[in-house]
This record gives C-alpha cells, structure tokens and sequence, in this order.
C-alpha cells in the first residue's frame, strides 16, 4: 500500500505560475491544501491563477522577471519572509523559439538558456538551504521529450532542456543522502499557450493536457517512500516534432 504525504499547509515555489502548465500544478497542489508562491512575469495572470485556487490568501503573488538578479533576489527574499521555508520548488517557467540553427541569433539561444536551464540552477541552489529544513524536500524540474531528442529547428531549445535535465540528474546524486528529491518531468506536446503559437496547425486532440503533468507533479510530492524515482517522461505518439 503506498504511503501518501499529507501536503495540507506545505510551501511551495511555482515558476511560470499564469499560465499553462505551471498553473494547473498550482490549482492541482492548492487543493491539496499547500501554501503557494506563484511566480512569473505577468502579475495578472499570477493574480488569476491565484483567485482560481479559491484560497487567494495563502498564495503569494510573486511578479519577476526570473531571468534577472532582481527578479531572483525579490522572490527569495519575499518567499523567505513570508513562508519562513519551503517544502517543494518546481522550476517550470521555460520558452521555446522554432528557428533553423544558422538563423537562430545567439541572443535568442542566450536568452532561450537563461530562462529554461540558468534559471533553475540559480533557484536549485537559493533554494537548497530552506529545503533542507523541510521534512519533505522536493525540486521538479520540467524539462520536455526534447530534453532527450532533438528535433529539426530546435536547436537552441534543445540545448536548454537537455542542460536542464543533465544539471538535474547531477543534482539529484548530490542530495539524495540529504533526502531532498529531485525529479524531471518530461512531457511530450501539452496543449498551452506555447503549443498554440508554436504549433497553431495543433487541435487539442490527442494532445496531453495541463492537468495531466499537475497530476505527476503531485504524485511525485505525495509519494515519497514509493522508491527514488529521477525521471518521469510522457507523451503521446504521432503529433511530433514537439517542444
Ligand atoms: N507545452 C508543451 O508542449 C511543453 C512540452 C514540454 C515541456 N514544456 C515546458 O513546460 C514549461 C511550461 O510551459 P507551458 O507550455 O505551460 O508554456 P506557457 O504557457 O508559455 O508558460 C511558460 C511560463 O513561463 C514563464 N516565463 C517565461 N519567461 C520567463 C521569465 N523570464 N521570467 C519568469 N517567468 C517566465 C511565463 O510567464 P509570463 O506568462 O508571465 O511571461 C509563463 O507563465 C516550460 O518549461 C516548457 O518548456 C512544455
């Protein structure tokens, strides 16, 4: 019989939080009863995701541009202040750019790196010492089927969702005797904003949904005496080349 973590009143970090896949986690863990950090760059969307757990008052709003030393510096300092630990961080915010290699301008392919694989480093290790003091320590980081193949006009995306996933792996090594987890989810094409412009020959038939990796997320924070697990991939079959 697994054994399920209670989750009522433990804090979480959500990068990328407005929308698609980060916001399905945050309602997915609210109605688990955690407390919610919800980060991203539109304070409106954080604001509606926020309204949407129907507990607005135990979500903190979290607007930054994560790719910046500010940004960072404000939600560590806002989280640290307020949630005094942390129990799960997901480092989900991430962009995808479709361009063929000798067009993609290496600002993009900095920009694409620094959001999808600096980002979740520099949080991994803000992070590290509040979830040290936690009795559930857990990272899900959300890297993408690209994390593992590569696909034609995705270079730059490739680079960052495979350095996501090899900084991750290392990672998970380094603390598991500390008992902090750390996980990759690697979904194939989920029907998102980011599907929507990318892809907008795309229907959502066939197509993972949001809820679907919220759901993994949540498995993966609930169980945790079910065995190490580092990786998770899912996708559906026929839709590729995805992101
Ligand atoms: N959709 C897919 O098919 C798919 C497949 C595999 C993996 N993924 C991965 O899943 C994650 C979520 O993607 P999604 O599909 O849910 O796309 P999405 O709806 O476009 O969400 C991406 C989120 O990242 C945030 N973000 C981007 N740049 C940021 C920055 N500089 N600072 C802070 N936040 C930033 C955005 O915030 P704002 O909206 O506020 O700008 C947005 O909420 C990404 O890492 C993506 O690579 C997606």
């Amino acid at each position: 019989m697994l054994k399920t973590l209670d989750l009522n009143g433990k804090r979480a970090l959500i990068t990328g939080a407005g929308g698609g896949i980060g916001r399905a986690i945050a309602l997915r863990l609210a109605e688990s009863g955690m407390k919610l950090a919800l980060s991203g760059r539109d304070a409106g969307k954080l604001m509606r995701t926020a309204a949407l757990t129907g507990r607005p008052l135990d979500m903190l709003v979290l607007p930054a541009d994560l790719t910046t030393q500010k940004g960072v510096d404000d939600v560590m300092h806002i989280l640290e202040g307020h949630f005094k630990g942390l129990d799960v961080l997901v480092n989900n915010a991430g962009m995808a750019l479709s361009k063929p290699f000798e067009e993609t301008p290496i600002e993009a392919y900095d920009r694409i790196m620094a959001i999808n694989a600096r980002t979740p480093f520099i949080l991994c290790q803000r992070c590290l010492p509040l979830l040290r003091k936690s009795e559930c320590p857990t990272i899900i980081n959300i890297g993408s089927v690209v994390s593992h193949k590569g696909y034609a006009l995705q270079s730059a995306y490739a680079a960052s969702k495979h350095a996501l996933l090899g900084m991750s792996k290392a990672l998970a090594k380094e603390v598991a005797p500390e008992g902090i987890r750390v996980h990759v989810i690697s979904p194939g094409g989920v029907f998102t904003d980011m599907v929507r412009i990318a892809r907008p020959d795309l229907t959502e038939e066939g197509m993972i949904v949001p809820e679907e990796i919220a759901e993994l997320a949540a498995f993966l924070i609930e169980h945790r005496h079910c065995g190490v697990i580092d990786e998770i991939q899912i996708h559906r079959t026929g839709k590729e080349p995805f992101l």
